[in-house]
């Protein structure tokens, strides 16, 4: 890992490169609700009703309403998925109400002039593909192309940035590897057949839209973790860092090389590897969490340092776009702090060469937290599941500022230091 330039100190804003791209992300899953045709939907309904995404937030219906919420937040871009299974809900079988929506949902961004970021692919699959086997049957590959095939030029015009899948590696791991997510299996042969087909699809993908769409820049977001071990002497855990890094964080970039026209970057995790036996190395990212640091509400430890070391590692000349980061707070003056910290090594890795173009805060709302369910509270805006009533929490109007000064105003910097309310912070001047 690179070490990290001392930056002088001074006063004035940290200024962000002109044309920065400040927005959030969401996925359909997680905030539209009624998503009935997906793997995810029927293996939710074996689980708590506390546990089952249901109407989530509503997103379907509500999608101008948080439009308009963002624009009002200054935001200039957003990042949002469509739903394979709404729009092929059976084999072949296309509906077209389905693509009208995702048309009308995408010029709405469009009419609030937001620059928008496509994710064809995040997490979920249609039943029948899910039936057929899901990313471990190779057929699935020409299904999601024909799905790509159907649904890009129908809305290519909204499109500015194509992310193909999310999280590849995340995914593999969740659904293959411990088993925690569907279709819930454990096999490493299962976890290398599935990466192999989520490369080939990603690549196939790639020259795809790049034939449908003249030349608009298609990359994939890849969940890159900060590893690190306290004590170098030891040889295990030097080793189980340099594993872990190439798997979790190179190995799929290897896989697709030459098809990226730019990196996407979901930075939520720093692993410390401590004290490791040979037995733990199977699962080590899952031993590795060390909650004698802070950490977020799902336990994840606060790292802002690993913003700069991941920007910095992966810098090698292409486009940067942070395309997810966030933190899971009921604690609003923490999402503040954690905004602040993590842009201020956002800002000293494009200091030192990274090209970092944009920024995704995830998530616009809180939402639908995958197997967590409802409880952890990702949003600048705070939904009310109850009522679908959307309020604005502190930090989307630090965010805000921030944004209008396209950089990190001083005077954030010292609520940083003297740990005052971001109400505080936001009535000063
Ligand atoms: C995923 C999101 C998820 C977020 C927080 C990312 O790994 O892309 O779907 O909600 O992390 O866990």
């Amino acid at each position: 890992m690179p070490l990290h330039p001392r930056e002088k100190h001074d006063h004035a804003t940290l200024k962000f490169p002109d044309g920065f791209l400040w927005g959030t992300a969401t996925s359909a899953h997680q905030v539209e609700g009624g998503n009935i045709h997906s793997d995810w939907w029927e293996w939710e309904q074996t689980k708590p009703p506390s546990l089952r995404s249901g109407k989530a937030c509503d997103q379907y219906h509500l999608y101008e309403e948080d439009f308009d919420l963002a624009k009002s937040l200054n935001q200039n871009a957003h990042r949002l998925s469509i739903e394979w299974s709404r729009i092929e809900p059976v084999m072949g079988e296309y509906d077209y109400h389905a693509i009208e929506h995702y048309k009308g949902v995408l010029k709405a961004l469009k009419d609030r002039h937001f620059q928008v970021m496509l994710t064809l692919w995040h997490f979920t699959l249609p039943k029948w593909v899910a039936d057929l086997g899901g990313w471990e049957n190779s057929k699935t590959v020409e299904y999601f192309l024909r799905f790509v095939k159907k649904i890009v030029p129908q809305i290519g015009e909204y499109v500015d940035f194509w992310i193909t899948l999310n999280e590849p590696s995340v995914y593999v791991y969740q659904s293959y590897t411990v088993g925690e997510w569907p279709p819930q299996k454990k096999s490493k042969w299962a976890s290398i057949k599935v990466t192999w087909n989520l490369a080939q699809a990603h690549k196939k993908a790639y020259r795809l839209l790049h034939q449908l769409t003249r030349g608009k820049p298609v990359g994939f977001s890849q969940n890159i973790q900060s590893f690190e071990t306290p004590h170098k002497h030891s040889f295990l855990e030097q080793f189980s860092v340099i594993i872990s890094d190439i798997l979790e964080n190179h190995s799929f970039y290897f896989l697709t090389k030459k098809s990226n026209d730019f990196l996407g970057i979901n930075y939520y995790f720093h692993h410390r590897f401590n004290h490791l036996t040979l037995e733990d190395i199977s699962e080590v990212t899952k031993l590795s969490v060390d909650t004698t640091h802070d950490v977020s509400d799902l336990g994840w430890e606060i790292y802002p340092e690993g913003m700069f070391d991941v920007l910095t590692d992966f810098a090698d000349g292409l486009p940067t776009y942070i395309t997810e980061c966030g933190i899971a707070s009921t604690n609003d003056d923490r999402r503040v702090r954690f905004l602040v910290h993590y842009l201020q090594e956002v800002y000293r890795a494009i200091k030192t060469g990274a090209d970092v173009k944009g920024f995704f805060y995830w998530s616009l709302i809180d939402n639908f937290e995958w197997h967590h369910g409802f409880e952890p509270r990702f949003g600048l805006v705070e939904v009310d599941y109850q009522t679908q009533k959307r309020i604005i929490r502190p930090s989307a109007k630090v965010y805000a500022e921030i944004i209008e000064h396209n950089g990190i105003p001083h005077k954030l910097m010292k609520f940083i230091g003297h740990r005052v309310s971001a109400e505080e912070v936001l009535e000063q001047k």
